[in-house]
């Protein structure tokens, strides 16, 4: 692996630094001193006077408290809208990539009565390809405690939690439709694997989402081969996100 002194030390930092530090520790040693506001302020949600985007507001800033959530305010506020806005297209939500449940958390608070599939290994990410490694991914990077997450949303109903490698894992929602996936898994092979499940078992109308897309090159690539031949266009959103509405 061939990376910049910055990112070998980031690499360095990460493999020291307990995990649940490490989002915390990075802002505040490796961007907020360089970049001052920019970074500190990224990704943050302007409410122009709308009192849901408010109240949403109030909502995430509740979850950062009780767990630790790696995306960005308007990332948040697009898995939100996204379960939102197919409230009435059939079929059930799943997320791949769990970490610590804030991202489920977000889409707990808005999913009604739909079912929600939660898969992750939670022991980190699986192996890393090459071009995954560029940002200092590294196999077993992100672990979270299997017992933690489910205590963390032990109130919510219509959840069920895969523990595992997905796609290993996927067998009991093979005969699902789904109206919304999220997916946060860093990496090319996770993500290609994900597509490669998902894209036909997705209802019309159903939203794709994930993260990293614009940040980590495996995602994109995974992405942009697999829709190449399809329909529907990848929209790359602000923030780190791109979405798909299935046709
Ligand atoms: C960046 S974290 C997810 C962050 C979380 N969505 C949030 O917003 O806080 C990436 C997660 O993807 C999981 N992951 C990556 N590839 C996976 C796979 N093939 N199967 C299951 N979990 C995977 C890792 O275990 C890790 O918890």
């Amino acid at each position: 692996m061939n990376l910049s002194p910055k990112k070998n030390l980031i690499y360095l930092f990460d493999s020291v630094v307990p995990s649940r530090y490490v989002h915390k520790c990075r802002r505040f040693f490796f961007f907020d001193p360089f970049y001052g506001n920019d970074l500190a302020h990224r990704g943050r949600l302007s409410h122009y006077g709308s009192d849901e985007r408010k109240a949403f507001a109030r909502e995430l800033k509740k979850i950062r408290s009780e767990t630790e959530l790696l995306i960005e305010d308007i990332e948040a506020y697009h898995i939100y809208m996204a379960v939102k806005r197919t409230q009435k297209v059939p079929g059930d939500i799943a997320e791949v990539g769990v970490y610590m449940g804030g991202s489920a958390k977000i889409i707990c608070s808005v999913k009604g009565d739909r079912h929600l599939h939660l898969f992750d290994t939670f022991e980190g990410l699986p192996q890393v390809d090459d071009i995954d490694a560029v940002w200092p991914f590294y196999e077993g990077k992100f672990a979270a405690s299997y017992d933690k997450v489910r205590d963390y949303l032990r109130h919510q109903e219509n959840v069920t939690f895969y523990k595992g490698i997905f796609p290993d894992t996927s067998g009991p929602v093979e005969d699902k439709k789904f109206s919304m996936v999220n997916l946060d898994v860093d990496c090319y092979e996770s993500t290609k694997k994900c597509l490669e499940f998902f894209y036909s078992r997705m209802s019309k109308g159903g939203i794709i989402l994930s993260h990293d897309y614009t940040t980590t090159p495996g995602v994109r690539k995974a992405f942009d081969d697999f829709f190449e031949d399809k329909d529907e266009p990848v929209l790359e959103t602000a923030g780190s996100q791109c979405l798909v509405v299935k046709v």
